[in-house]
């Protein structure tokens, strides 16, 4: 019998299944471009609502999301202040730098927060020798830190501060929907310490490709034209917008669900001998686990031939990701894969 191959590379895997493609299937469209898609206006304006902003753009990646965002809020020559481990920073290709022509100051922060006693010694002085500080960049929840959640308390402090200094700030927020169910604070108030957040429904929502960038009005029609120029405007999207809004209706509350597999998973890591887990840092569906004594590489290597997909995070570092295709029944059996791994060695 061949055993079922459990993936716990990322929450990007997952597959529509029949009810999602059942709405693709029955999708109201029209040519977006024109802005007569109803099924992508329908999601742009829920999104919009739900973070408690005045307008959506759909984008076709959290990739895209991020960079119309930064395009769209800074001039050449701008500093965004990021966080070390933030996907902007590592994962986008230098897009700030080939896109917006900004550089990015990067704080090294604690799980993924970086503070306003962080960002104010970061902050340029009104002085023609430096670059302008233009823009923040929060991730929630932080990928490379393991799912953790960016406080909300820490965001007010920072929203202030960067009103008060002239500053704009944008949300990574392509989980935000996992640190939403978590902690139980509605969407809105996370909307109320950003100018601008990209949500995506590719991750844990499970729908295949979709993200909706929020924020004011203008702040949309800046971001509208330079999804254009970035070659993002597409025509017949409400087959794409419809996946969304049945993840939106079906796959929210479910999150809750991945966030007790992964703490499973997580409990049981930390008991292994040589393996370590940052536990205050697993607050969600991503778990990065710490080998001491095997490299990272070969423990991904020999969980594959055992049908078990992890991706190797660093030389020692392993991340696990717990999505809507993972049963709690696949994670006692990841569990027994990992056993016999690092009893065999
Ligand atoms: C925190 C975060 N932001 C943005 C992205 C980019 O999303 P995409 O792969 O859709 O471009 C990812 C992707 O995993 C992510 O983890």
């Amino acid at each position: 019998m061949i055993s079922k191959v459990i993936d716990l590379r990322s929450d990007t895997i997952t597959k529509p299944g029949q009810a999602m493609r059942e709405a693709i299937a029955h999708a109201e469209v029209g040519d977006d471009v024109f802005a007569e898609d109803a099924t992508a206006k329908h999601l742009q304006e829920r999104v919009a609502a739900l973070l408690g902003k005045e307008a959506g753009l759909f984008v076709p990646s959290g990739t895209m999301g991020n960079q119309v965002s930064i395009k769209s809020h800074t001039n050449p020559g701008d500093e965004v202040i990021c966080e070390k481990e933030s996907h902007c920073f590592h994962y986008e290709g230098g897009g700030p730098a080939l896109l917006s022509g900004v550089q990015l100051r990067s704080l090294r922060g604690k799980r993924g927060t970086i503070t306003v006693e962080e960002i104010k010694p970061a902050l340029r002085p009104a002085d023609h020798h430096f670059p302008r500080s233009r823009l923040i960049v929060l991730e929630n929840t932080h990928n490379r830190a393991g799912g953790a959640i960016f406080s909300l308390e820490t965001m007010a402090n920072i929203y202030d501060f960067a009103k008060s200094n002239g500053l704009a700030v944008h949300l990574d927020g392509a989980r935000l929907w996992n640190a939403h169910i978590a902690t139980g604070i509605p969407l809105s108030e996370y909307g109320k310490y950003v100018d601008s957040a990209s949500l995506c429904f590719s991750k844990g929502l499970g729908a295949p490709v979709g993200s909706v960038v929020v924020g004011s009005r203008d702040f949309i029609d800046r971001a509208h034209r330079f999804r254009k120029i970035f070659g993002g405007g597409m025509r017949q999207i409400g087959i794409l917008a419809a996946a969304c809004l049945f993840a939106l209706d079906h796959n929210l509350q479910r999150l809750k669900e991945d966030h007790d597999n992964a703490h499973e998973l997580a409990g049981f890591l930390t008991s292994c001998e040589g393996i370590s887990v940052d536990l205050e840092a697993t607050q969600t569906n991503i778990v990065i686990a710490h080998f001491e004594k095997m490299p990272a590489a070969e423990f991904a290597e020999r969980c594959m031939k055992k049908n078990l997909l992890c991706i190797p995070f660093s030389a020692q570092s392993v991340r696990f990701v717990t999505h809507l295709d993972v049963y709690r029944s696949d994670i006692q059996e990841a569990m027994n894969i990992i056993e016999s791994i690092i009893k065999a060695r």
